[in-house]
């Protein structure tokens, strides 16, 4: 999969992709991310990418043509699935979108900054909104970092063991049970019986059941 990103700060894009899964993920072959600085498009004095918006009112908006320039300078090259601007007002990020963008091939990331992007921008190019929450970030940066991060973790063959992936919470709407490690014993806190047993069908029962609690008490809204 392929991921190009414009943005107006390429600088807050550079490690959330250089550690880790992402990294990994990208020294296999099966993920590049490329960024794009906005600025390197605009044909203003000063490399001028916002300006005052008509009506009046406080805040800048991202104009027109520095982001239409790149965008289809990068459409001459590479023929995107969608183009996705990161907004607070667009649809909320979940694990079932995810999954569907994991599924293609190249992607296209806007950023907004300021007050956000020119409207004509989203009627005539944008192809997505995502949110990843009702808050409001600075810009779309860190928006797109976490949507690289839950995209590309379930791009084929970037987890080691395959199915772990599966078994993250959301995965079938139920949150993941809990997970424990060595010792046994600590401060008298035994780990549950079950998980040394090395019954698998009662382990994988315990699981869900587990999961299944815990859902019921913590987000209900998912069952
Ligand atoms: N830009 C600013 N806030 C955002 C949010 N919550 N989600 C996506 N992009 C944003």
């Amino acid at each position: 999969m392929r991921i190009d990103i414009i943005t107006v700060q390429p600088g807050l894009l550079e490690s959330p992709f250089s550690h880790s899964i992402l990294k990994r993920a990208q020294t296999k072959g099966l993920l590049e991310v490329h960024t794009h600085n906005l600025r390197d498009y605009s044909m203003l004095k000063h490399n001028q990418v916002d300006d005052y918006q008509f009506g009046g009112g406080a805040g800048m908006v991202m104009m027109l043509e520095p982001v239409v320039n790149a965008i289809e300078s990068l459409q001459a090259k590479v023929k995107y699935d969608e183009v996705i601007y990161l907004t607070p007002d667009g649809e909320t990020l979940n694990q079932r979108i995810a999954n569907q963008l994991s599924l293609k091939g190249n992607l296209l990331l806007l950023c907004g900054h300021y007050k956000g992007i020119d409207e004509r921008i989203r009627i005539h190019f944008v192809t997505k909104e995502i949110s990843i929450g009702d808050y409001v970030l600075s810009g779309g940066e860190l928006a797109a970092a976490v949507l690289v991060d839950a995209i590309g973790r379930l791009i084929p063959g970037v987890l080691n063991d395959e199915t772990s992936a599966l078994l993250d919470s959301f995965q079938d709407n139920l949150l993941a049970p809990p997970v424990y490690t060595r010792p046994e014993e600590f401060r008298g806190w035994r780990v549950p019986d079950v998980l040394l047993s090395g019954d698998h069908k009662k382990i994988d029962n315990w699981r869900h059941d587990q999961a299944l609690e815990r859902t019921k008490e913590r987000r209900p809204d998912l069952l």
